[in-house]
Formats: structure tokens, sequence, C-alpha cells
């Protein structure tokens, strides 16, 4: 008999359900909250709201989309954090009052397990999966961290941002220009015109595997208001190489603690995850990095990288293989590292 396991995602703005049957993924459906974008960020409170409306149909769409019915699951996994409380609590109540309907156990998942483990979803059998051990960069909105892949369940944080995550990097500095919220993507589409060498921002010095962005944005936005006092139409000017420059000097500071990682490891494979894994230029410097170094590299499809149920699906997946499940008096958290 299959082990089947729906994925229930609610951690932020992107409410998501998806079926994983033996590892394979039959459907990931997500629904995108655009309450937020007059805001210019996530609103806990309306995120809470939309997720309420969102997770019946979402969790309804793929239980369909997966050709199979409600009774055929085997497990319920979900999002227990960290994340917005208000959000956690729809997916966590959902999950716990579906699974007491179906009587089947509940498997609570690290969200940044998830983003880890999302190289294990398989979409055809003979889809390649990362060897144990290896290292992931994960870098999203919150995080930016150097892991040391053990096991499903057994990671070791090498290094962590001690200030800004890479994703508010590149969001904080997307506002400076007037770029709408978030700003990863509208900086990723425009460097692509860019000159990444027009300007140069100073990196960080940091000891050891971590990371620090906060001075970045600091020395963009001084570079950006000294810039606009002489010239008032400067940004406007100069959009595609103030983003390819900026893109250029976080694959940098991104790329110089992973190679420190590599050396200090020996791993033989590296994998990136988390929102900012979807940018170009952070996809192509690692695919450069890896085959310079002769080493396998895991860079997720797009629709992996953002926050999505499969990768809940599948890391629920693993702990259910082990009996790991979750008690009824479990609670989200909001915050923890992997
Ligand atoms: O993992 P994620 O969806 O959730 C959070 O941790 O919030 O990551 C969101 C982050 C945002 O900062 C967004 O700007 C960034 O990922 N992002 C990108 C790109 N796509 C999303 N950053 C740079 N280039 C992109 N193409």
């Amino acid at each position: 008999m299959s082990t089947i396991i729906l994925g229930i995602e609610s951690s932020c703005d992107d409410t998501s359900a998806a079926v994983i049957s033996d590892g394979l993924l039959l459907s990931n459906v997500i629904a995108s909250q655009k309450v937020h974008e007059e805001f210019g960020g996530v609103v806990p409170e309306l995120a809470s709201r939309a997720h309420q409306q969102n997770i019946v149909p979402v969790v309804d769409t793929a239980i369909k989309r997966a050709g199979i019915d409600k009774s055929d699951l085997s497990a319920i996994a979900f999002t227990r954090g960290p994340g917005l409380l208000g959000s956690l609590l729809v997916g966590t109540s959902f999950a716990k009052g579906m699974s007491l309907g179906l009587r089947v156990p509940i498997v609570d998942v690290n969200h940044l397990h998830g983003h880890v483990l999302s190289h294990f979803i398989r979409e055809k059998a003979d889809d390649p999966v990362p060897q144990y051990p290896f290292l992931c960069l994960l870098i999203s909105g919150g995080n930016s961290q150097i892991i040391l892949v053990k096991s499903y369940d057994d990671m070791e944080i090498l290094g962590q941002t001690i200030d800004d995550a890479a994703g508010e990097a590149f969001d904080k500095c997307a506002k400076i220009m007037g770029l709408p919220y978030p700003g990863g993507p509208h900086i990723d589409r425009l460097a692509s015109k860019g000159d990444p060498a027009k300007f140069k921002f100073t990196k960080p010095h940091i000891g050891g595997l971590d990371y620090s962005f906060s001075g970045l944005k600091t020395a963009f936005l001084y570079t950006l208001r000294d810039a606009v006092k002489t010239d008032p139409g400067f940004i406007e000017k100069n959009l595609a190489d103030l983003a390819a420059s900026l893109q250029a000097t976080i694959i940098s500071i991104l790329m110089d603690k992973l190679d420190k990682a590599v050396k200090m490891t020996d791993v033989k494979t590296v994998a990136i995850g988390g929102g900012v894994s979807a940018n170009s230029g952070v996809r192509q410097a690692v695919a450069d990095y890896c085959d310079r170094h002769n080493l396998k590299a895991f860079i997720p499809k797009r629709s992996f990288t953002t926050d999505n149920a499969a990768m809940v699906a599948i890391a629920g997946y693993y702990k259910y293989l082990s009996k790991e499940f979750c008690p009824y008096d479990a609670a989200p958290y909001a915050r923890v590292t992997v």
C-alpha cells in the first residue's frame, strides 16, 4: 500500500496544500495573497484571514488534482513553525481537525527543514535526489544559513546571518530604489539588463561562516542618497546598473562563505533553497561554482523555492516513515532554527 501524505503550508502569506505518494509529487496547489501588496510587506492579521478563506478550497483542489480520495491519506503534515503565529494556527488547526476526522496521524514540520528537503521532492521516479551529507545554502526573506545536512532530521547550522537575511537585503535595497515589495524578483529582472561592475559596494568582514547584510543596505542607502542630491534622476537613469551591482555584491558575499564551508566540510554536493534561490544570478553562480569544483549542484525548480506545501509533504513523509507523529496539544511556534 502506498504512503500518501497531504502537506499543508501556511507560515506566511501563501496558503498551500500538496499530495505526495511514496515520495512522488501528485499535486501542489498554492494560493498567494495579493492583499499585502499595497502595504509594502505582509500584514499578519490579513494573512491569517486570507489563510482562513483559502485553506478549504486549496486542500480540496490538491486532493482532487492528485486523483485520490481523502480516505486514501496516510497522514497529514503541516508547518508548525517558524512563521507568523496567526497564519500557522490556521494550518495547524486545520490539520488537526482533518486528522481527527479521517483518523490518520499528524506530522509537524519545521518550515526550514522543508526548504532543505525540497530537493527530495520527485516528480518522476528517476529524478535525482542529494546524497547525505550535503551543504544547503538556505536563503530567504527571513534566513541566510549554511547548513550541513546529515540526514532528514540531522541538520547542523555552520553559519547564519547576524542581522538581515539575504532576501531582506534585496527587498530593503529595492525599496530604496522605489521598487514594489517584494523587491527581490524586480532586482533579478533589472539586473539582467545592467552592468554588475558599474557600482562598487563594500562587503562585510565577518569571521567564520556567518553572514551580515545590514551594512550593505546602509552603504546602498548612502550611495543613492548622496547621488540623488546632485542628480535627482540618478536612480531612474541607473536602475538596471544599480540592480546588477547590488545583486553581484550579494552573490559575492554568499559565495565567499559557501566556498569556505565547502572547503571545511569536504562535501561533494551543494544545494540551495528558499525564496532567494529563485534568483537567476545566484542559481548561475552556484551552478558555475559546482562545475569548477567538481561538485554536484542541486538547484530547485523555481516553484519549490518559495513557500510551498510539497516541501512540507516530503519532510512529513520521512518523519511518517520513522513514525514521528505529532501530539494534538502541539502548538505552533514563531521562531526556531533548523
Ligand atoms: O522563502 P521565502 O518565500 O519566504 C520568506 O522567508 O519570507 O522568501 C522570500 C524572499 C523575499 O525576500 C524575496 O524578495 C526573495 O525571497 N526572492 C528573490 C527572488 N524571488 C524571491 N530574491 C532575489 N531574486 C529573486 N528572483
